[in-house]
């Protein structure tokens, strides 16, 4: 189990309570750094002169985390296990999942398209997607993917119609094919982000017999090879009991239907609060492997998997600056920064937790109890609803959230055309901007 660590030389004597005391070390990214300053630096950049050259709000990225999350990955998994390009993807994050030697999951021809354009090959791209239209797998054919994870009858019928015109060309490549399945397990997460149940949108029932059904109909198709099963069966999970019964779930089937290739699909959990425990990539892995022997999958079938969340989640911080703290007497303080629910709509969606601090004092206690809101016009507009801050917090100070890598960019909109923030990496002392910042130009530039 991971867990969030005290900073280096905070006080984690018990004198102030968790709360109030300065945000859990293990919670920023892993080459997080305090200055003699005192102040934050990620990747040997300083957070605060990042911020005045770039602006607010800002998504940073601290590349080796990156790295060493997929590194961790393919030691877990083997080369080939795919990282989930939903959780966040731009060129640059394709191209370095590349070069780590994962694969992509891609589930939208837009996705498709970014991580062609970052330099992903075809053959490492997995397709995804409860409602492919025909132009996406006609265009996943011609970008010669090498696998399809199939999720509907009416997906098959398209591919036979597929199969007649596009791929019949030699210059195109037969893709090889998942039958993605729902094992029928409930895990403990948020309802809006569990899929392995049986009412669910996803995929072929394993209960029902419709993915038996799927499998012979995959078998019927001309020219596309059936390889293996898919199963996804939610996000944000910390019980690894969760994928092993899933494991159990699938093994059967793998072996009935002579399957080479079984992907568990992604889920595992991040803590984005204090006190808040995970398995490690490492753990996962092994306890999925541990279920493999245990159900009796052959050591012969490719055991893989598809993580998003915990390759990114931990690795970026978002750094607002504040422009009004207003405190209602009897009530609440409201601090108020320049971003919210358009940078991060998960505490709106989900109810999700995050934290927040001072990059110019990370170690500092944090007794001001604050709801932390964005700039747009609704009330739901919360990015951290119980936030713990320095007193010291003042109008133009810059406070960061900590665990935004994932699904933060990734879902970022426009409302009330707030024009969405630069991504930057870091590493190694030297920052690179690989999203731009948004401008008015952008906004303007869809309309007639
Ligand atoms: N594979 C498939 C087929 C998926 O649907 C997903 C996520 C993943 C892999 C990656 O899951 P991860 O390892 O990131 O948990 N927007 C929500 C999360 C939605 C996840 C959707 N599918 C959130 O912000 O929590």
């Amino acid at each position: 189990m991971t867990r969030a660590q005290s900073a280096p030389g905070a006080d984690s004597t018990g004198t102030s309570s968790p709360s109030e005391g300065p945000i859990q070390w293990g919670l920023l990214p892993d080459s997080s750094a305090v200055g003699s300053d005192g102040r934050l630096s990620v990747g040997g950049v300083d957070l605060v002169e990042l911020a005045d050259e770039l602006g607010t709000p800002l998504f940073v990225y601290d590349e080796d985390q990156i790295r060493a999350r997929c590194r961790e990955a393919v030691a877990g998994f083997g080369p080939g296990v795919a990282y989930a390009t939903k959780a966040f993807l731009c060129k640059a994050m394709a191209a370095l999942a590349v070069e780590e030697n994962m694969f992509l999951d891609v589930s939208t021809g837009g996705e498709l398209a970014v991580a062609l354009a970052g330099g992903a090959t075809g053959a490492s791209l997995v397709f995804h997607g409860n409602n492919k239209s025909s132009e996406e797998l006609a265009s996943a054919c011609r970008a010669r993917v090498g696998r399809i994870v199939v999720d509907s009858f009416d997906e098959i019928d398209r591919l036979e119609t597929l199969s007649d015109t596009v791929v019949k060309s030699a210059s195109v490549a037969w893709p090889r094919l998942l039958v993605r399945v729902t094992p029928g397990i409930e895990a403990h997460t948020h309802e809006y982000v569990r899929t392995g149940q049986e009412d669910t949108k996803f995929g072929f029932s394993l209960a029902s017999g419709a993915a038996g059904q799927a499998v012979d109909a995959m078998r019927r198709l001309r020219g596309f090879d059936l390889l293996g099963v898919h199963a996804h069966i939610g996000s944000q999970i910390f019980e690894e009991s969760a994928f092993a019964g899933e494991v159990a779930a699938l093994a059967p089937f793998v072996i009935e239907n002579g399957l080479s290739e079984c992907c568990i699909g992604g889920g595992l959990g991040v803590a984005y609060v204090e006190g808040e425990m995970t398995p490690s990539i490492t753990e996962w892995a092994e306890a999925v492997r541990s279920a493999a022997r245990l159900a009796g999958l052959p050591p012969e079938v490719r055991l893989t998997a598809e993580p998003g969340r915990a390759i990114v989640a931990g690795a970026a911080v978002t750094v607002y600056r504040v422009g009004t703290i207003k405190r209602l007497p009897g009530l609440r303080t409201y601090v108020a920064v320049d971003g919210g629910m358009s940078d991060n709509p998960r505490p709106v969606l989900y109810g999700s937790g995050y934290e927040a601090f001072l990059p110019r004092a990370p170690q500092a206690p944090r007794p001001l109890a604050a709801r932390l809101v964005g700039k747009h016009c609704e009330s739901g507009d919360v990015i951290v609803d119980d936030a713990r801050l320095p007193s010291d917090l003042a109008v133009g100070d810059l406070v960061a959230t900590p665990v935004t890598g994932a699904y933060g960019y990734s879902m970022a909109s426009n409302y009330n055309r707030v024009l969405r923030p630069p991504v930057v990496f870091v590493s190694g002392g030297r920052w690179r901007v690989v999203v731009r910042r948004e401008t008015v130009a952008d906004l303007l530039a869809l309309e007639a």
